[in-house]
């Protein structure tokens, strides 16, 4: 070992050292100068252990004078208790303190860019922070949350290891696999004008090993899919996939319930409760307007479609006539914390629902012995106690409602129910919420194509009971699907697999894919599926959406070590960038 190199981390030493000589290698965390002393606070990813620099060894005062901040160092000294009442309680290592005998400058550093103090995160940018990443990843909560996606994956790995699951790598260069997003496609050299498309996700290969034998099966894989960005989404994420043969929904429900207890012990060392819920597709879009509700709060969304028809409104009345809904929110409470006008047609809380596809929102405040807003004027008092009711409302509540087709109201009520809670800070960000949604439809209208699409994706059995209705009434037809959501988020989706080749090739043909557009694009599945594929099913974990759940962060980027920007964008290295022509001609792209 050279004389330089450390004895311990700079988060290892307590008072049972005291005495002891020994080495550290850190960054200068802070320094601080007072009489005859430089007190350096030494960093690394174990902690922080303060040096002191005396005045009584002039070389070394010198060099403790000229240090900066993010200098990297290797310090010699010995182990002392800290003077009575210096001791620091913040720090495992602050009773101690070692008096620097021999010290030597590793490297030097320029004035950081960003603060990589926990503050610096309120104050640098993130698009700074993210062009120097390796700074920011010094930061204590960045470094925290990647040693919890270690264990995180840890977790997995031994779980799923114990119970005879196969950790099995598939190609990152393959076909297409729909899961819905736009691919990231690769040119071949070889074959000029034909193309490789990165995975959206393993499934297809997944369900090739099933057919292969290997009826356990996980994988955490990285997966990329060209869509726009978003708080929780990165155009390249990673999955914890997984796949069992032989199985039905309950045998993969109780696997990831157990992972899922598993993972909450050893990241957070909470007792998650088991069983999951599980609420029906139908319950969540009705009561809660979105297919991953947050249930750390009520606020359910209420039905007001007939009383809505019956009323003096036209609109309301024309809506309801031409198929739409007209569903409300009680904000308990809150009459009073909104005023009027960000109520009225371009206040706040109006234009954020609108975001959401909406043409306007009413409101009604509930006062004591009448109720107002832009409302009141079309119900008649009778049919004002029926909403009252409805909306199991009380003096001083705010009634939010809209008025849309099925799928707006849905939309904007979710969303507003969201924004609305956190505003109003209805629930403790620190607690968890976690069930299964269940009973999604097969297939959903797709208006602008006017088609049908596969809400999973097209490999999703039907159930059995609706197979027989396939062909005549596809709205009707169930999955065999699920989606696990926590906290408002989906942080994972899955479905038992059609194995039958001939319902395979019925439902490419209900999405609309001829069949010799289906032999091309997956000949070899449907080959494969007469080859002895056994019954199986799965599910995909977005990791990257557990991490910021253990985290506590409602940023993607900060559980991922190298993100891409809110623009998709790496702004370290400045992907995506231009390549030279010679690379261009050598693919045979102009
Ligand atoms: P799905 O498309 O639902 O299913 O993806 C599974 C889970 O991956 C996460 N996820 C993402 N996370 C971050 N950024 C993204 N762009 C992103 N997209 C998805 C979500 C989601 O629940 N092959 C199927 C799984 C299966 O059927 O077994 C699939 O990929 O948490």
């Amino acid at each position: 070992m050279a004389d330089w190199q450390r004895t311990h981390t700079c988060g290892e030493l307590r008072d049972t050292h005291i005495g002891e000589t020994v080495t550290l290698n850190g960054w200068v965390n802070t320094y601080r100068g007072y009489n005859n002393q430089v007190f350096v606070d030494l960093r690394d990813r174990y902690g922080l252990t303060q040096v002191v620099f005396e005045s009584d060894a002039p070389e070394l005062s010198q060099l403790a004078n000229s240090l900066g901040r993010e200098y990297v160092l290797s310090v010699t000294g010995k182990v002392r208790a800290r003077l009575p009442g210096k001791d620091n309680p913040k720090l495992v290592t602050g009773k101690i303190e070692v008096q620097a005998e021999k010290a030597r400058v590793l490297n030097a550093c320029p004035t950081p860019p960003i603060e990589i103090t926990e503050f610096g995160n309120e104050l640098a940018n993130e698009d700074i922070r993210l062009q120097y990443r390796y700074l920011d990843l010094r930061r204590k909560t960045l470094q925290d949350t990647l040693i919890m996606r270690h264990k995180l994956c840890k977790t997995i790995r031994d779980y799923l290891d114990q119970r005879e699951f196969l950790e099995i790598e598939t190609p990152l260069l393959g076909k297409s696999t729909p899961e819905g997003a736009r691919d990231y496609l690769v040119p071949s050299r070889l074959y000029h004008g034909e193309w490789y498309a990165l995975p959206q996700s393993p499934q297809l290969y997944k369900q090739l090993l099933m057919v292969a034998g290997y009826d356990k099966y996980f994988q955490i894989a990285r997966c990329l899919r060209d869509e726009d960005t978003r708080a929780d989404r990165q155009p390249e994420f990673t999955q914890l996939d997984l796949e069992m043969s032989f199985v039905e929904m309950d045998d993969i429900f109780k696997v990831i319930e157990g992972l899922s207890v598993a993972i909450f012990e050893k990241c957070l060392g909470i007792a998650l409760p088991t069983p999951f819920q599980r609420m029906s597709y139908a319950e969540a879009m009705l009561k809660y307007g979105s297919d991953k509700p947050d249930l750390r709060f009520g606020m359910e969304i209420v039905d007001i479609s007939a009383l809505a028809a019956n009323s003096e409104a036209k609109f309301f009345q024309e809506i309801v006539a031409a198929g739409g809904v007209v569903r409300g929110l009680n904000v308990k409470g809150a009459a009073a914390k909104f005023s009027n006008s960000e109520l009225k047609p371009k206040g706040k809380i109006v234009e954020f629902a609108n975001r959401y596809g909406s043409k306007g929102l009413s409101y009604v405040k509930v006062e004591a012995d009448k109720i107002t807003g832009g409302l009141e004027k079309f119900f008649t008092p009778e049919a004002q106690k029926e909403l009252l009711t409805a909306f199991n409302a009380e003096p001083g509540d705010l009634l939010l409602i809209v008025a849309d087709k099925e799928a707006v109201v849905c939309d904007a009520l979710g969303a507003l129910r969201g924004h609305l809670a956190s505003l109003l800070k209805l629930f403790d960000p620190k607690t968890f919420n976690i069930l299964w949604i269940v009973d999604f439809p097969s297939f959903m209208r797709d208006e602008e194509e006017n088609r049908w699409v596969a809400l999973h994706h097209p490999f999703t059995s039907p159930r059995d009971e609706d197979l027989a209705h396939m062909e005549s009434d596809p709205g009707k037809v169930q999955a065999k699907a699920y989606d696990l959501v926590m906290n408002g988020y989906e942080v994972g989706g899955g479905s038992i697999r059609i194995h039958s080749p001939e319902v395979q090739s019925r439902v490419f043909s209900m999405l609309g894919m001829p069949e010799e557009d289906a032999k091309a694009r997956f000949g070899f599945l449907l080959d494969a599926l007469k080859f002895g594929a056994p019954p199986h099913g799965g599910i995909a974990f977005g990791l990257d959406r557990w991490a910021m759940m253990l985290a506590g962060t409602t940023n993607i980027r900060d559980v991922i070590a190298f993100p891409k920007n809110a623009k998709a964008r790496d702004v370290m290295t400045g992907a995506p960038a231009l390549v030279d022509k010679k690379q261009l001609s050598d693919l045979g792209i102009k």
